[in-house]
């Protein structure tokens, strides 16, 4: 079993509501909406920020999966905290040192919110290890951030694999998330490698029949 996360990112933004309706049927349906913060300065592409998180807010009650795209991540938590976010994912290139990691990591929980860092295709899941005991989530980007609708990296299945071993062996509690290029077809050697959570944008929100698929989601 895992979560399924559809990205926000590939909806029609001149209809957000009844976008998220379609993956939250009345509370029905999937239990997070990944929402895909850009800065346009850690990555090449601005995306949503505050002001949308909030008005979200008002109409449904999944929960939300932050994913920060953006530099220097503490700065801004207490405002997405605020927003209405339940899951604040950081990236771990983002920050210029592990003092920074760490007091962005504190930033969060001092919120009460569940906690995550993201890594890039090219960062090693070896950085993570100091704050492996204080993580909620650890995320897994299989695509370079910034754009969906990618071809999955292929590497980033052994990266998923090994932070399984490393999770089962220490007998640590966070979840695993992949983000980016997740279709029906790569689904399931994705599930089977040890996810706990997948996110998935134009596969989920570019289809003809959402229910339908996300339904054949949870079926892989
Ligand atoms: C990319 C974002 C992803 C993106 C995934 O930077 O972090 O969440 O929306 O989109 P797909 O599923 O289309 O690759
Ligand atoms: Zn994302």
């Amino acid at each position: 079993m895992f979560i399924l996360a559809p990205s926000l990112l590939a909806c029609d933004f001149s209809a957000l509501e009844s976008e998220i309706k379609k993956v939250y049927i009345n509370g029905e349906g999937c239990e997070y909406l990944h929402l895909d913060i850009m800065d346009g300065v850690f990555v090449n592409n601005i995306s949503f920020g505050l002001p949308v998180i909030e008005s979200i807010r008002k109409v449904c009650k999944i929960i939300f999966d932050t994913h920060l795209m953006i530099i220097n991540p503490v700065r801004y938590i207490g405002d997405f905290a605020n927003a209405g976010c339940d899951i604040i994912t950081f990236h771990f290139e983002a920050c210029e040192n592990g003092r920074e990691i760490l007091k962005t990591i504190d930033e969060i929980k001092r919120y009460n919110k569940k906690c995550g860092v993201s890594l890039n295709p090219g960062t090693d899941i070896s950085v993570l290890a100091p704050y492996l005991d204080k993580l909620d989530i650890a995320l897994i980007m299989s695509v370079e951030p910034g754009f969906g609708g990618q071809k999955f990296i292929e590497s980033s299945l052994d990266k998923i694999k090994d932070l399984y071993k490393i999770k089962k062996s220490g007998g640590y509690k966070f979840k695993i998330e992949v983000d980016g290029g997740v279709t029906l077809e790569n689904a399931g050697k994705i599930k089977e490698a040890g996810v706990d959570i997948i996110v998935a944008g134009s596969s989920i929100f570019k289809s003809a029949d959402i229910a339908g698929t996300i339904e054949e989601f949870m079926n892989v």
